[in-house]
């Protein structure tokens, strides 16, 4: 199959197309490199995987690239509240924008997976399922929940995933359990506000497999969506960071004054993607103890930072 998958080099792109790539799919990464091409670079030499650096906002350029594809996964995008606030026309015209371009490329006989998010959801209380009403607080999570709707109107599969954490090519150290481990390691020290907010995690690998099955079992998640996760991995803050400091010391400080701007405090149900067959194969705790290994030959001032989203 060729799979064209925009925002390739990012955190789950990067992980995702060596696996991708090793299942005898041919790969068009389309991305602007925000972060550069490092995460790629391992598979770059590999003959089935071509790099365009090229914008999702760029119609034609879009428009060609899917016309040559098989599938269409779209993990373009402005990530996360803070980046969105920083340039709220920039993530408008990524997220919703682009998804609003390729929608109206793709032909019915092409597969199309959209990267979406828990984020939209906002703070509810009970478990969530798919058919729990979204509620968006930030802008991230407007936009996100705007080009899902767009993606589904066109037949596409979205997958909303819960927060990502692990060790991935271009990593990302603004994700709350890859953060909170980088902190203790060196800063020693950790400053968690609303300790009991209930979020949900997923490793990054378990994600790029959510792809996988998204492409592989399409007929039946054609204009559906997924609610990406497992149950087992629904967390308070307050979890997370004791799972921390069972594998590494550090001084934990609570700080009951401050909220988060998206205020996300919610319970996932994974239930329809356990029944499509995914659960996660890599546990909290594996996670925690790889972010741990790998943050100790980081640096504060390396590129991870930037654009933290
Ligand atoms: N990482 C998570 O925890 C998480 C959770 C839920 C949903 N998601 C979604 O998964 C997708 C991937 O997230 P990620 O964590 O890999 O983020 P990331 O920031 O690492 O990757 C995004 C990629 O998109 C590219 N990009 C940005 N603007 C572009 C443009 N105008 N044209 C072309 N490429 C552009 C960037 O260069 C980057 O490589 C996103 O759609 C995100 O909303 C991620």
């Amino acid at each position: 199959m060729r799979v064209l998958v925009t925002g390739g080099a990012g955190y789950l792109g990067s992980t995702l197309v060596p696996v991708l790539l090793s299942r005898g799919h041919r790969v068009l990464v389309l991305d602007s490199l925000l972060f550069g091409a490092k995460g790629l670079l391992p598979v770059l030499p590999h003959p089935h995987l071509e790099l365009l650096e090229a914008d999702v906002r760029d119609e034609s350029v879009v428009r060609g690239a899917v016309s040559g594809a098989d599938a269409v996964v779209n993990l373009a995008a402005i990530v996360g509240y803070p980046a969105c606030l920083r340039s709220p026309s920039d993530a408008e015209a990524v997220n919703v924008g682009a998804a609003r371009c390729i929608a109206s490329c793709v032909s019915s006989g092409q597969i199309l997976v959209q990267a979406s998010t828990g984020s939209i959801y906002g703070k509810v209380s009970g478990p969530c399922t798919e058919e729990t009403p979204t509620s968006p607080r930030t802008h991230y999570a407007k936009t996100k929940a705007e080009a899902e709707k767009i993606m589904l109107g066109s037949g596409g599969a979205s997958l909303r995933f819960a927060t990502l954490f692990g060790v991935s090519p271009r990593m990302r150290l603004d994700l709350l359990v890859n953060n909170l481990a980088f902190e203790a390691v060196h800063a020693g020290s950790v400053t968690l506000f609303q300790p009991g907010a209930l979020r949900t995690f997923l490793h990054v690998s378990d994600a790029a497999r959510a792809v996988i099955m998204a492409i592989d079992r399409f007929e039946i998640m054609s204009g559906r969506v997924c609610n990406i996760g497992d149950d087992a991995l629904n967390h308070t803050k307050l979890e997370i960071a004791e799972e921390i400091r069972r594998q590494r010391n550090f001084r934990l400080q609570i700080d009951d004054s401050c909220t988060d701007p998206d205020e996300r405090d919610y319970h996932v149900s994974y239930r329809y993607a356990r029944e499509l067959g995914l659960t996660a194969k890599v546990t909290l705790a594996q996670g925690v103890e790889e972010v741990l290994r790998a943050a100790s030959f980081m640096q504060k001032s390396d590129t991870y930072r930037i654009g933290d989203a």
